[in-house]
């Protein structure tokens, strides 16, 4: 039995990653600061699989000592690394808090698995380091530029990561580029339920169908895209998650680091999102024009063949689904998880 540490396992796609290793027989701690989670999810996760995540570490990343001692206390055989800020414009505002949580986090993460005698570590990255690379689909070897503090965290990580490798022959990484991982679990139980007001479309409008919000406004439409509106690779979070289990899996193929873009490799416009999720919910959803939100790229799409050629993962689902399953979670859970954020989630460093 393998055990894995999940950090931002509580996270929106960290449940769902949890959910998926738990499903295929891993053994899963994780480490969450609980600043855009709830523990919450771990009941659900248990009523999903049937079997429960082994401990759960209300901590910050960067928090040297308190994540020491979850590797003191556990034989953790491999790490996947999710632990992030993640909203573009806040980056755009909020720049160095977001270089000491996603870098200090990472080098904070691997110094500590080095010191414990773990090497084998599956990363978040994102798309959003090819900033503006014009249309068309991107394959990895697309060049590096990252238009926004959180693309530019991600893009230092994995520079950081690929010199450890190439210094320390006993690591093992696999960073998976996210294009836009959305929806939720079919069962409605797992899905995203951002804290405030999601900066993020897809669980924007389901707040809007829900109610919750008025309108959601269209970050520009002056773009050099069909409709005008910026066009993204959507991809569901299930197979998101899934991606990350194959990584586990093969992440004895061979020492060194591997770069994976995780798209559909095809491109949706804004529009055509919130058309697609008006479709799923069965009415037309309210939006208004204004201006580009700081640090966007007109297009992201994949060209995700070497992931399916390596191991053969490709997309599952559509849009269409995409906006289904989130659509369910937002309608079962009106009001997210409902946060009954008890004294334990906020005691940091404890076991929850
Ligand atoms: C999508 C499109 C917005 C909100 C995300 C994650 C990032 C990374 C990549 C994993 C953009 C527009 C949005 C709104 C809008 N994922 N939009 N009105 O910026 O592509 O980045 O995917 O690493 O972590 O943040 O996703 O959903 O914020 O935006 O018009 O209220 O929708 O301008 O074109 P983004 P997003």
């Amino acid at each position: 039995m393998t055990t894995v540490l999940v950090t931002g396992g509580a996270g929106f796609i960290g449940s769902h990653v949890c959910a998926a290793l738990l499903g295929h027989g891993y053994d899963v701690l994780v480490v969450d600061d609980f600043s855009n989670s709830t523990s919450q999810v771990f009941p659900r996760i248990r009523k999903l699989t049937g079997r429960r995540v082994g401990a759960v570490y209300a901590l910050d990343v960067c928090d040297r000592r308190a994540l020491a001692a979850v590797f003191d206390r556990h034989q953790v055989n491999a790490v996947v690394h999710l632990a992030a800020r993640k909203a573009v414009g806040e980056s755009t505002r909020s720049p160095a808090q977001y270089y000491d949580t996603n870098v200090g986090g990472t080098t904070n993460l691997l110094w500590t698995m080095h010191e414990h005698g773990v090497h084998r570590l599956v990363f978040s990255s994102s798309c959003s380091i090819y900033g503006d690379a014009g249309g068309g689909p991107l394959d990895e070897a697309t060049p590096a530029r990252p238009t926004n503090p959180y693309a530019a965290s991600k893009w230092i990580c994995e520079q950081i990561l690929a010199d450890v490798c190439r210094r320390c022959p006993e690591f093992t990484v696999t960073s998976l580029r996210y294009f836009n991982p959305v929806g939720a679990h079919p069962s409605g139980l797992l899905g995203e339920d951002a804290r405030g007001v999601p900066a993020n479309l897809m669980p924007y409008l389901a707040q809007v169908a829900v109610g919750r919000l008025a309108r959601i406004d269209v970050f520009g439409d002056d773009y050099a895209t069909a409709d005008g509106t910026a066009v993204r690779d959507y991809i569901h979070v299930v197979d998101t998650a899934r991606a990350h289990r194959i990584a586990l899996d093969r992440i004895a193929d061979g020492p060194g680091m591997r770069v994976y873009n995780l798209g559909a490799g095809r491109g949706r416009s804004v529009l055509e999102v919130i058309a697609a999720f008006g479709a799923a919910c069965g009415r037309p959803i309210p939006y208004r024009i204004v201006s580009r939100r700081p640090g966007d790229v007109p297009e992201l799409v994949a060209d995700a063949t070497a992931v399916a050629r390596a191991w053969g993962w490709r997309p599952t689902r559509d849009l269409a689904g995409m906006c289904r399953d989130a659509w369910r979670f937002q309608r079962l859970n009106p009001d997210g998880y409902v946060r009954q954020q008890s004294a334990r989630d906020r005691r940091i460093g404890a076991a929850i």
